[in-house]
C-alpha cells in the first residue's frame, strides 16, 4: 500500500515526520485534532514557482483564501510574494501578517462599497473587475476619494478546466469574469470612467486543474485580447492567469511547475506583459495534515468505521466535493491493511473522509495523518455541532510553534452571554 510522502512529510522508523520533528511528538504536546503545516514547504514550493519563471517578468501574488493564517501569509511575504485578498477580512488579515498593499490584490465577484473603499483608501496595487457594474461603482468609489484607481477587468476565456463542477469557474456558464466581447468594449469606453486607471487583465478559470491544455488555451486568449487592447492606444502592464495549477492528493501526475512554465511562457511573451499569478493550491495544499485519533473502531455488518475526533467542520473537502485525501497512520505498527470508512463524530452521514478506502489497519487510540490539508482546510472550517476549530502548528526544521491555538468554549459564545434576550 502507497504511503503519502514529500521532502517534508515522510517516514523514518515507522514514524511520519514533519520536516525535524516526529508528528507525534507535536501532538503529544497540542493533542487532536490539530492541523500540522510545513514552512520549508511552503518556501521551497514558492522558490520553485519563481524559479520557473525566472525567464519572464513576473509576480507571484499568494491566495491568501487557501490558508490564511498570519504566519503563513507572512512566510510568504517575507520570501517577496505579494497577496491577493478575496474580502476585507482576507485584507485585514494580509496587512497584520505584514503584507503591503502596494503588493496587493484585491479580488472577489462581489466586493461591496466598503472593500472597494479599504482598497482604495490603502491603495492597493490593482483591483479586479468582474461585471460593468463593479467597473461603475469602483469609478464612483476612487472618484468621491478623489484619486485613479488600478483595475484590471477579470475576463471570463470560456474553457473548461475539467475540474470539479463547485471550483470550475472559467466557463460562460459560470458566475465569474466578463464576456471577453464585452470587457472589449468597456476597455475601449475608458474613457467614460475618468476615476480609472486600467491597468491589466485577468483570469482565473478554476482550481486543481491538473491538465495543460485548458491553461493553453485561455492564456492564449487572454493574450490575443491584451494585444488587441494594446492596439487600441490603452497601456495596460500586466496580464494575470490567475491561480489553479493541480497537486498531487493521490496518485495522479499532475503537470509540474516547469511543464506549466514551459507551456505558457512562450504564449504571453507574445504581450510583453508583466506576468501575475496567484496560486494558493500549489504553494499550501501538501504542506499541511490534518492529525486526528480513533475513537472507536466498529463494523456495521461488513463494513468497518474508525471513528476520529475530527470532523467535516475541520475539513470539509471529503464532504462537499468528493474530495480525496490520503489517511495514514502517524505510527506504522502494522503491514495488515483493511478497507474502512474513516468518519467523524457530527450528525451527518456527509461526515467522512474516507469511504471503502483500503488503510493500514489501526486500533483506538491510533493517530492518524490527513494528508495534503494545508489548502482550504483550516479556513474553511466552522463551528458546526460547537466544536472548536483545531490549532494550527508551523514546523520550522526541528522547531515546532503553535501559530493559532484550539478555540476556547468562550470563542465559541463570543459575545451571545451578554446579548442573551
Ligand atoms: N485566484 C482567484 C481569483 C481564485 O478565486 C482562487 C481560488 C485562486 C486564485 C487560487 O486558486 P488555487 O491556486 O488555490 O487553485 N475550496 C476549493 C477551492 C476553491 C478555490 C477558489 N478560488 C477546494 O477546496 O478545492
Amino acid at each position: 500500500m502507497n504511503l503519502f510522502e514529500n521532502g517534508f512529510f515522510f517516514y523514518k522508523d515507522n514514524e511520519l515526520w514533519c520536516e525535524g520533528v516526529p508528528v507525534k511528538d507535536i501532538i503529544s504536546s497540542t493533542g487532536t485534532p490539530a492541523y500540522i503545516y510545513s514552512k520549508n514547504f511552503f518556501i521551497s514550493s514558492l522558490l520553485a514557482f519563481r524559479e520557473a519563471f525566472a525567464g519572464i517578468e513576473s509576480e507571484i501574488f499568494y491566495a491568501a483564501k487557501s490558508n490564511f493564517n498570519l504566519s503563513v501569509i507572512k512566510t510568504f511575504v517575507q520570501n517577496g510574494a505579494g497577496v491577493d485578498v478575496n474580502s476585507a477580512g482576507e485584507f485585514y488579515r494580509a496587512i497584520k501578517a505584514g503584507a503591503k498593499p502596494s503588493k496587493m490584490i484585491l479580488t472577489g465577484v462581489g466586493k461591496n462599497a466598503e472593500e472597494i473603499k479599504l482598497g482604495l483608501d490603502h491603495d492597493v496595487l490593482m483591483i479586479k473587475a468582474e461585471s460593468r457594474e463593479e467597473v461603475e461603482s469602483i469609478n464612483r468609489i476612487a472618484l468621491s476619494l478623489g484619486i485613479k484607481a488600478r483595475v484590471a477587468l477579470r475576463v471570463n476565456p470560456d474553457v473548461d478546466a475539467n475540474t470539479h463542477p463547485y471550483i470550475s469557474t472559467g466557463l460562460a456558464e459560470n458566475k465569474f469574469g466578463i464576456r471577453i466581447e464585452e470587457a472589449l468594449d468597456i476597455y475601449r469606453s475608458h474613457k467614460d470612467y475618468p476615476g480609472i486607471d486600467f491597468t491589466g487583465i485577468d483570469m482565473h478559470i478554476g482550481s486543481q486543474i491538473t491538465t495543460l491544455s485548458p491553461f493553453i488555451e485561455a492564456v492564449e486568449r487572454l493574450t490575443s485580447l491584451y494585444n488587441k487592447i494594446a492596439s487600441m492606444g490603452i497601456p495596460l502592464q500586466h496580464l494575470d492567469v490567475g491561480g489553479g495549477i493541480g497537486v498531487r492528493y493521490s496518485d495522479e501526475e499532475p503537470f509540474s511547475i516547469k511543464d506549466f512554465a514551459a507551456a505558457i511562457t512562450p504564449i504571453v511573451k507574445k504581450a510583453g506583459a508583466t506576468v501575475f499569478f496567484e496560486p494558493g493550491r500549489f504553494l499550501t495544499a501538501n504542506g499541511g495534515i490534518l492529525v486526528t485519533r480513533i475513537e472507536y473502531t466498529k463494523t456495521n455488518g461488513n463494513k468497518t468505521f474508525y471513528v476520529v475526533d475530527s470532523a467535516m467542520n475541520d475539513l470539509l473537502r471529503p464532504s462537499i466535493y468528493s474530495a480525496y485525501h490520503h489517511v495514514q497512520p502517524v505510527t506504522l505498527s502494522s503491514k495488515e491493511t483493511i478497507k474502512a470508512d474513516v468518519v467523524g463524530p457530527v450528525c451527518e452521514s456527509g461526515d467522512f473522509f474516507a469511504k471503502d478506502r483500503e488503510i493500514y489497519k489501526s486500533a483506538s487510540g491510533d493517530l492518524l495523518a490527513i494528508m495534503s490539508s494545508g489548502s482550504y482546510g483550516m479556513v474553511m472550517a466552522s463551528n458546526y455541532n460547537a466544536r472548536r476549530r483545531p490549532p494550527e502548528i508551523l514546523v520550522d526544521g526541528d522547531k515546532f510553534t503553535v501559530v493559532r491555538n484550539r478555540e476556547s468554549y468562550d470563542h465559541l459564545l463570543f459575545d451571545e452571554e451578554g446579548l442573551m434576550a
